[in-house]
């Protein structure tokens, strides 16, 4: 049996009388005995018991081959593993220190042993790349092996899929056909295949065509702490895949392999999944990788300030100017704040600002600015006593500048966060530069800024792991990516706003809210734990400790209490989960929101009265949409217009690609010399920091999205999603198009993707649709005033949105809408205006219409 390598597979059926997993929680024998050679090797269970091995088991067939039971010097197991791999120098040099490497032994014993293991470890520890490395090295994923079967890694964002992917294949010297990558636009899977990085959403369809799971032989699920809505899905499903694959697997059948799922965690609130019997009847054994974390001291905001990205700004200027290098950490809630704070950092701090005012003082050498030794921070941190000066200075002005707000808890943070472009300017930044007593001209160590949110395009997301130039001290401005799933290194300040963008939908009436909120104390550690990876680091809370203690809550609630869960509903049923209020959710929704989700379903004819899927139902699980663009196709493949259903449900889920005002002056303000930026400087003048300027820029941008002239006027908002989809397939696409139609590139490139994709799953599933696109199109124009709506099941007015194309128009009789967002007031979104007789002409699609009152 162990003739080709080691023997890593699970016992033989014969063996299962031995439950996988009472071996791991057997207590330790209680005295100890003398040992000698030839007695089992030394082994601790995930406990830190002592494990006495069922004989013949294949764990202990692994564990016979190192008679010391423990990870050699080097950190390497290499006498035991199946596979051996070939890290660069510098890879097996660093990944020596991560906490991880460490417990690599307890951590596989764990998986040999049971059908579930739970590994909590802090952000940093190194599970994301590691755990892979050690299934792999043991022999998952490699044919020949007991487990041939791929390592599936499921993460919540596409961003650490691609990157973690990247990453493992270069510490192992493999191939992106080796080590892929699979996300919803996107794929570098091949039959190679041994590592597979995936969204949750990627693994969730896959169920829905092979519920067994056959071709993995352990998911790991990765950020549970996240509770993304899919993570706890994936869980519940898999605890009953786990039992299937063991029966399987006891029954004898030819090829069957039980599958092990190992779930991570950055958090030890892990009970949800832990001790929850209705997921697993046999709790699963938690295993604590030790924190190699330095002390990181709190200063909390004496105040809570409400214009939270001015105060940012202000705290990193002090920190930059008064303080020993390291890098800074700053986080806030979008994309927009982000590139205006960047900008801003970028424009008192930059490389090239730093220069000049060293020539225009005349005065020092390219050392001088460049050079650390004679840096005004490095010799603070050359000397303690000036550090803790430093220190006590910016503390200090934390007192005298806290911006008074009387009462922290009425501080409101609702409503649009939409920075304002012309908040910082040069008058304004003098002002601050004298209120907080700095000499900007003092600082000569330039700051490089890097930006870090989901939209940004991934080779510039990956900027945050280069170290900076040397004598720059890294500056990077990052939602809460940067919280848990990617770990940049040297940060030793962190700049924590205390809030969240947080997408929240009211079920009863479908309006959607995009709210800035507070973080949960949980979110607040896993941040300024950011500060202490590399040595002992500050946090700055721009907050009271008050605030802190009284309104924060313990943890983020799970996204599935906050989240339409229709789409889950289906992905369920099609595999056959009938009775959806007995799933093993880790916390299960509001049984009235279940059934609402299967009224909507039923609605739109996936489900049968009885609840069960339809074959209407199943062709719409295949595809990555929500229910209602799934249903959409079916209707636009039914009305003979589906390439234009396809285009459209892309645009729809992928985003609005059109780039708003502040978006546009910020990029073409920016003075990085990124593409975008690059193309849109015919639009940027000499004086552009000029107001004036910015007003001329401002009104062309509004102008032309009204005239448009390839695109005609618009009596949808659809229809100019649909143009513009179509226009940028026929200019085949580029940085060019979307600069000259204000439209985000990486958006439109997942559109390109994700209609590609659609069209794919149409062409394999259903042969002979033509899915060709006819990109241009002429929508009947007329552009026509601001009138309050009602909308079914909505009792509040409800408006149309600015950015839509009919919001400067007379106000239609009926619109249709896509999206319902809730700001200072309840605005409608993706706005088509329609024939009421229409509907009529639609069988069994009754899409609520909304008419207008008499104006
Ligand atoms: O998953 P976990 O947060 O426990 O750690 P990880 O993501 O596996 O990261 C382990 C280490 O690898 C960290 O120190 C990261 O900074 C480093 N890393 C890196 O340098 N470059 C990457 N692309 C990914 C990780
Ligand atoms: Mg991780």
């Amino acid at each position: 049996n162990v003739a080709k390598g080691y023997d890593l597979s699970p016992p033989t059926p014969r063996d299962s009388s031995l439950p996988l997993s009472d071996a791991a929680s057997k207590p330790p024998p209680a005295k100890k005995r003398k040992r000698n050679p030839s007695d089992q090797p030394e082994m601790r269970g995930p406990l830190g018991e002592d494990l006495i091995l069922p004989s013949n088991s294949f764990a202990q067939q692994l564990f016979s081959r190192t008679p010391s039971g423990k990870v050699d010097k080097d950190g390497s197991v290499s006498k035991r593993k199946f596979i051996s791999v070939l890290r660069p120098d510098d890879v097996q040099e660093s990944r020596l220190l991560l906490p991880v490497v460490a417990e690599e032994q307890p951590i596989m014993e764990a998986v040999l042993l049971n059908p579930v293991v739970v590994v909590c470890g802090e952000t940093g520890s190194g599970k994301t790349t590691q755990l892979p490395q050690f299934l792999y090295e043991a022999g998952f994923g490699s044919p020949g092996s007991e487990n041939p079967g791929m390592i599936g890694i499921t993460q919540p964002r596409r961003v650490a899929a691609m990157s973690m992917a990247a990453r493992v294949a270069q510490e192992l010297s493999l191939t992106s056909s080796k080590v892929s990558y699979q996300i919803r636009y996107d794929a570098t899977v091949s039959p190679m295949t041994s590592i597979k990085f995936m969204t949750d959403g990627v693994l969730l369809r896959e169920l829905a065509t092979d519920f067994l799971l056959t071709k993995y032989s352990v998911i790991i699920i990765d950020e549970a702490h996240e509770r993304s809505m899919n993570t706890d899905i994936l869980i519940g499903v898999l605890s009953r895949v786990l039992k299937l694959r063991e029966e399987l697997w006891k029954e004898g059948k030819e090829g069957a392999k039980p599958l092990r799922l190992i779930i991570m965690s950055a958090t030890l609130r892990v009970s949800d999944f832990a001790s929850n019997k209705s997921l697993f009847s046999t709790p699963p054994p938690v295993i604590n990788v030790a924190a190699r974390q330095h002390p990181v001291t709190m200063h909390f905001n004496r105040r809570t300030v409400s214009d939270y990205v001015a105060e940012a700004i202000k705290k990193t200027t002090k920190i930059h100017t008064r303080l020993p290098p390291g890098g800074i950490l700053i986080f806030l809630t979008g994309q927009n704040e982000i590139q205006g704070v960047c900008r801003k950092l970028e424009a008192r701090f930059g490389k090239k600002v730093i220069e000049q005012r060293r020539r225009r003082r005349g005065a020092g050498s390219a050392s001088r600015i460049f050079g650390v030794d004679d840096d005004v921070s490095n010799e603070a941190q050359n000397n303690p006593k000036r550090v803790g000066a430093a220190q006590a200075d910016v503390e200090a002005e934390d007192l005298e500048l806290g911006e008074t707000q009387a009462n922290d808890v009425a501080f409101d943070v609702d409503g649009d966060v939409e920075e304002d472009p012309d908040a910082l300017d040069s008058d304004e930044e003098e002002l601050l530069n004298e209120e907080l007593g700095i000499d900007v001209d003092e600082s000569e160590t330039p700051m490089h800024v890097v930006p870090l949110y989901s939209l940004l395009p991934s080779d510039k997301q990956m900027r945050v792991f280069l170290p900076p130039p040397t004598g720059h001290r890294l500056v990077v401005v990052a939602t809460n990516v940067a919280e848990t799933s990617l770990t940049i290194p040297n940060i030793r300040y962190v700049v924590d706003c205390g809030r969240a963008k947080e997408r929240r939908y009211d079920v009863t009436n479908g309006i959607q809210t995009f709210q800035v909120a507070w973080i949960s104390k949980a979110s607040a550690a896993q941040r300024a734990g950011r500060a202490g990876r590399t040595g002992p680091g500050h946090c700055y809370r721009l907050y009271s400790s008050a605030l802190y203690e009284h309104h924060f809550d313990q943890f983020s609630k799970p996204e599935i209490l906050r989240m339409p869960i229709e789409g889950v509903v289906l992905q369920m049923k099609g595999m056959h989960i009938d009775a959806v209020v007995n799933f093993p959710f880790p916390t299960p929704p509001d049984r009235n929101n279940l059934q609402k989700a299967e009224k909507v379903l039923h609605y739109l004819g996936a489900l049968s009265k009885e609840g069960q899927i339809t074959e209407l139902g199943k062709t719409m699980s295949l595809f990555p949409l929500s229910p209602r663009f799934s249903r959409m196709l079916v209707s636009g493949q039914q009305h003979q217009c589906l390439p234009f259903v396809i285009a459209i449900v892309s645009a729809l889920s992928v985003g609005d690609p059109f780039l708003h005002e502040e978006a546009l002056l910020a990029s073409a303000d920016s003075e990085d010399d990124d593409d975008e930026a690059e193309k849109l400087k015919h639009l940027t003048s000499a004086a552009v920091r000029t107001k004036e300027a910015l007003r001329l820029r401002r009104k062309q941008f509004f102008a032309s999205q009204h005239t448009h002239s390839s695109l005609g006027g618009f009596t949808s908002d659809i229809f100019r999603v649909l143009s513009i989809v179509g226009a940028y397939e026929y200019a085949g696409g580029g940085a060019q198009f979307c600069a000259e139609h204000f439209v985000q590139p990486k958006a439109m490139e997942e559109i390109h993707k994700l209609r590609a994709q659609i069209s794919n799953i149409v062409q394999t599933n259903f042969l002979g649709i033509d899915t060709g696109f006819v990109p241009n199109l002429n929508p009947p124009s007329d552009l026509q005033v601001g009138v309050a709506y009602k909308a079914l099941g909505i009792a509040e007015d409800v408006f149309i949105h600015p950015s839509s194309v009919l919001f400067k128009n007379t106000p239609p009789e009926y619109l249709i809408f896509n999206e319902v967002v809730r700001t200072s007031q309840v605005w409608l979104k993706g706005l088509t205006v329609i024939n009421p007789a229409w509907l009529s002409s639609l069988d069994g699609w009754e899409l609520p219409p909304i008419k207008a009152e008499h104006p």
